[in-house]
């Protein structure tokens, strides 16, 4: 894949069983049949829960479904004592490109700590994975430090001890902006989205920073993508709600600039 290729990325959150999830690859797949994702121009990623992944994974490799594969989180450790937790190890075997990290749904309501998204950033680089950090301010840090404050500290932390040659996806997703239909404006996407480029430049070096995929989440559907896309830090979109509909989101991955 060419250097910040367009990824648009479906998190589905806690959402469709592994057989639902099996229809509704196939439909998106059907859907998008000849769609820009089959020659290469956009990278399409679906991150189905857990207990989905290996079906999904059997469907994607038996019909040759050009989608990457994605896991919602990962433990720290690799293997051992810790009932309920996932290893990258598992995610990696399982051909999963992909693991969300940090996403604000965890750090609310599982107090995933800076240390702990560290912790797990650096377990998916440990197998191979790539994740995709996920760092975003509520309305409230909005009102007492702006836009950039919580999403810069968050991101300084979470790569702290990565190598500058490791392979790194960004999602500046405002908190204020997810599952609320109020999405954050291109600008603000765009103003939030260069500022940790230059956190990347800073941390991992700016050759790291030129590849690197920065994207923006929150209430991002069909017609807000190309408005979200023209901006040029903006590389690609996470998706929540609007990823489980089989026409929003192929509608989403055909965007026109
Ligand atoms: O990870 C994607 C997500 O949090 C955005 O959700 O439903 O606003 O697209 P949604």
């Amino acid at each position: 894949i060419a250097p910040r290729t367009p990824l648009i990325a479906g998190n589905w959150k806690m959402n469709l069983d592994h057989l639902q999830a099996v229809a509704f690859v196939q439909k998106l797949h059907w859907t998008l049949k000849d769609a820009k994702h089959e020659d290469g121009s956009v990278e399409v990623a679906v991150f189905p829960p857990f207990t989905d992944l290996r079906t999904v994974q059997t469907l994607l490799d038996a019909d040759k479904i050009p989608f990457a594969l994605g896991a919602q989180d990962l433990s720290a450790h690799d293997s051992g004592a810790y009932t309920g937790e996932v290893s990258g190890a598992f995610l990696a075997k399982l051909d999963n490109r992909y693991v969300i990290i940090g996403h604000s749904e965890r750090r609310q309501y599982h107090a995933e700590s800076d240390e702990v998204v560290a912790a797990k950033v650096k377990a998916a680089l440990r197998h191979g994975l790539i994740p995709v950090i996920c760092v975003g301010e509520t309305s409230e840090d909005l009102e007492k430090f702006g836009a950039s404050a919580v999403p810069v500290a968050q991101l300084t932390a979470a790569l702290a001890g990565v190598k500058a040659d490791a392979e790194i996806v960004v999602a500046y997703e405002p908190v204020w902006a997810i599952g609320s239909g109020q999405a954050a404006t291109p600008q603000q996407a765009q103003d939030v989205c260069a500022t940790l480029r230059g956190v990347i430049a800073e941390k991992l070096g700016a050759d790291a920073a030129a590849k690197t995929r920065v994207l923006y989440g929150g209430s991002v559907k069909a017609a807000n993508i190309a408005s979200f896309m023209r901006e040029p830090d903006v590389d690609g979109a996470l998706v929540g709600g609007a990823s489980l509909v089989v026409d929003e989101f192929a509608a989403i991955i055909r965007y026109q600039k």
